[in-house]
C-alpha cells in the first residue's frame, strides 16, 4: 500500500463529505461561515478523520457509515488549532500554511468560529447517527464518549496543563499526562467512535483503543520534534513556537534523539495492539510508519 496515496484518496473523501456537512459560506452570519470553512479548508492531513474511516474497515464495517463521525472530529480538531493558535494561548501567525484564523477574522470570530465548529461537530454526530442508522445505544456511546474525550479530562484539561507548564520544569510522567489528554484523546475517540460505531468486539475495541492511544502519543512527541527541525514550508507553520512559549515539551525534556527513540517506542506499542487483527488494519499499520518518519 502507497500510504500516501490511501490518505490523499481517504482525505478528498473528507473534503467533500465536510462540504456538504458545514453551513454555505453564504449563509447568513456569513462572516462566521467563511471563518470556519476558511480554517477547515486551509490543508490539514485529515489524519485523525482518516483513523476513524480505517476503524471501521479494521472491524470489517463500512466506512461510509462513519464518514458525518470522521467529520466531526475533524471539526473538533480544527476548532482546537483555532484556539491554540490565538493570542492569549500559543499566540501563533500561521497554521496549515495559512495566516491563522484571528489574523484573518479577528479574534472575537475566531473564537466563535471554534466554538461553531464544536457545536457543529456535535450536530453532526447526532444527524449522522440518523443517516446512517447505527443503532441508537451505539450512537449515544459515541456521544458520551466524544464529549468526555473533549472536556476539561480531556482535550481541554491537556491544554490547560500544557498552559500552566509553561516556563517549569515538568517530569515525563507530567509531560505523558499532558500530551496523553491534550492530543491522544481524541485521537483514541476517533478511532474508538469508527469502531464502536461499526459494531467492534470487546477485543477489537480493546486492540484499538491501545492502539490509538499509543499513535496519539506519537503524533505529539514527532510535533515538538518538528517544532525545532521542521521545515516551515512543509509543516505549515513557524517552527520555534514552543520555545517562544516556553513549553515543556519532549524535545526540551529529552533531546531530539531521545525523544525520538521515545516516539519509536510508542509507534511499535502500537503497531503490536494491532497482531491480532487482519490485513483490514493495514492502513492503520501504515499510519504508524508515517508518523514514525513524518516531516509534517
Ligand atoms: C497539529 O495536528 C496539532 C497537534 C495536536 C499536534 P496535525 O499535525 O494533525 O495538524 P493538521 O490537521 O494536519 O493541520
Ligand atoms: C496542540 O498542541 C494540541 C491541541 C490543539 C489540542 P500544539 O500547540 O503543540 O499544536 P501545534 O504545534 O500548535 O499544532
Ligand atoms: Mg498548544
Ligand atoms: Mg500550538
Ligand atoms: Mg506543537
Amino acid at each position: 500500500m502507497d500510504f500516501l496515496d490511501a490518505l490523499a484518496k481517504r482525505a478528498r473523501t473528507i473534503d467533500a463529505a465536510l462540504d456538504r456537512y458545514l453551513p454555505p459560506e453564504n449563509a447568513d452570519p456569513q462572516v462566521i461561515h467563511a471563518a470556519m470553512r476558511y480554517s477547515v479548508f486551509a490543508g490539514g492531513k485529515r489524519i485523525r478523520p482518516a483513523l476513524t474511516l480505517a476503524a471501521a474497515d479494521a472491524v470489517g464495517g463500512n466506512p461510509e457509515h462513519v464518514l458525518p463521525a470522521a467529520c466531526a472530529i475533524e471539526l473538533i480538531h480544527t476548532y482546537s488549532l483555532i484556539h491554540d493558535d490565538l493570542p492569549a494561548m500559543d499566540n501563533d501567525d500561521l497554521r496549515r500554511g495559512k495566516p491563522t484564523n484571528h489574523k484573518v477574522f479577528g479574534e472575537d470570530i475566531a473564537i466563535l468560529a471554534g466554538d461553531a465548529l464544536f457545536t457543529h461537530a456535535l450536530h453532526l454526530l447526532v444527524l449522522g447517527g440518523r443517516e446512517t442508522g447505527p443503532d441508537p445505544v451505539l450512537l449515544l456511546t459515541v456521544v458520551e464518549e466524544v464529549t468526555q474525550a473533549c472536556g476539561s479530562s480531556g482535550l481541554i484539561g491537556g491544554q490547560v496543563m500544557d498552559l500552566l507548564a509553561e516556563g517549569k520544569p515538568v517530569s515525563e510522567e507530567d509531560l505523558v499526562r499532558i500530551h496523553r489528554a491534550k492530543t491522544g484523546a481524541l485521537f483514541r475517540v476517533g478511532v474508538r467512535a469508527g469502531a464502536i460505531l461499526s459494531g467492534a468486539g470487546l477485543e477489537q475495541l480493546a486492540s484499538l483503543t491501545t492502539y490509538a492511544e499509543n499513535f496519539g502519543l506519537a503524533f505529539q512527541i514527532t510535533d515538538d520534534i518538528l517544532d525545532v527541525t521542521g521545515d516551515e514550508a512543509k509543516i505549515g507553520k513557524l517552527v520555534g513556537s514552543d520555545a517562544r512559549n516556553r513549553k515543556s515539551t519532549y524535545a526540551t525534556l529529552f533531546g531530539i534523539g531521545e525523544a525520538r527513540a521515545k516516539a519509536d517506542r510508542a509507534c511499535s506499542d502500537a503497531l503490536a495492539a494491532l497482531d491480532e487483527l487482519g490485513r483490514e488494519a493495514d492502513f492503520l499499520r501504515h499510519a504508524v510508519q508515517f508518523v514514525a518518519a513524518r516531516e509534517y
